[in-house]
């Protein structure tokens, strides 16, 4: 009698506990982190157009004694719109320059689309960026230093998502979106070495103490960990309704 009360007890338990699980998943469709077009995947044509607008951003940077710097150029070559990270100077960490650039352009000229712009940045955009890149709908993004370089390398405080996870993502934005083409590493030769440089023994505010496993390709890591979190999961209560089940018998 008591056995088998016990055993409805925990049953509902495990039901309750399985939809308790099951309501917490994400209802969009995992997706894999858009593509990223590195130097060898450009022409030459291609990789010298887009260095000599991230030789701009360098020099913008350097100019200013920044290390983070964003323009916008128009699909015709124009350089509309510069900015520098003004986290410090307006005492707001959420004024990174892509988004200085983008709210100063937006203010001058009125643009809500960026569908014909492109993005430079000497640093890849964080997800806070990325998001409001995508929000734009910017065409393309290009980057210099990358999120993986910066934290493992440089020692730079830095929130651990490559912005093409964040990328794959902007499908919900509008029914016709098109994904932000991002291209990294654009002259990374000297945005590693001339703009950031190493705040591991150079300490800054930003410097921590970065915990990296084998540096290879970190792109589809993060999809891959929240895959493996739901297998583990979903096993786990799989496991506990046998156990229940058989404490039936
Ligand atoms: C390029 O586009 C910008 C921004 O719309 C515009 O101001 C400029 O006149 C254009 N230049 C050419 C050569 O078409
Ligand atoms: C952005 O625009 C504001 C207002 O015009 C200006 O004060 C500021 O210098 C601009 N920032 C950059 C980095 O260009
Ligand atoms: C982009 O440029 C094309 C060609 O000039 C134009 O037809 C289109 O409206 C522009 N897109 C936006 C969002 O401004
Ligand atoms: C960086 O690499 C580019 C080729 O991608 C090359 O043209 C340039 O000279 C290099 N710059 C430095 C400072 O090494
Ligand atoms: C580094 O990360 C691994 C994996 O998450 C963890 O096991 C380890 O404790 C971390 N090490 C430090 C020093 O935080
Ligand atoms: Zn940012």
């Amino acid at each position: 009698m008591y056995k088998k009360l016990y055993s409805i007890l925990l049953i509902s338990i495990i039901i309750g506990l399985s939809s308790a699980c099951s309501n917490h998943a994400s209802p969009y469709p995992e997706r894999e982190p858009t593509k990223v077009l590195r130097p060898a995947d450009l022409t030459a044509e291609e990789l010298a157009y887009h260095e000599k607008y991230m030789q701009y951003t360098v020099d913008l940077a350097l100019a200013n004694k920044a290390i983070f710097s964003a323009i916008i150029v128009h699909n015709n070559g124009t350089i509309v719109c510069e900015g520098i990270n003004m986290g410090f100077k307006m005492k707001d960490n959420t004024q990174h320059a892509e988004i200085v650039v983008m709210q100063n352009c937006s203010k001058l000229y009125s643009i809500q689309n960026y569908a014909n712009y492109s993005l430079y940045t000497t640093g890849e955009s964080c997800v806070m960026c990325q998001a409001a890149i995508m929000w734009n709908y910017f065409s393309k993004v290009i980057y210099g230093t990358s999120i993986k370089t910066l934290y493992c390398e440089k020692c730079m405080g830095q929130v651990l998502i490559d912005s093409n996870v964040i990328n794959a993502y902007g499908v919900g934005l509008s029914d016709d979106y098109a994904p932000v083409q991002i291209y990294g590493d654009i002259l990374a030769n000297v945005t590693n070495t001339k703009v950031f440089l190493d705040y591991c023994t150079n300490k800054k505010v930003w410097t921590v103490t970065p915990n990296c496993t084998a540096p290879s390709s970190s792109s589809s890591s993060n999809s891959g960990s929240t895959i493996t979190m739901n297998v583990l999961i979903n096993a786990l209560i799989a496991l506990v309704a046998i156990i229940g089940f058989s404490s039936l018998l």
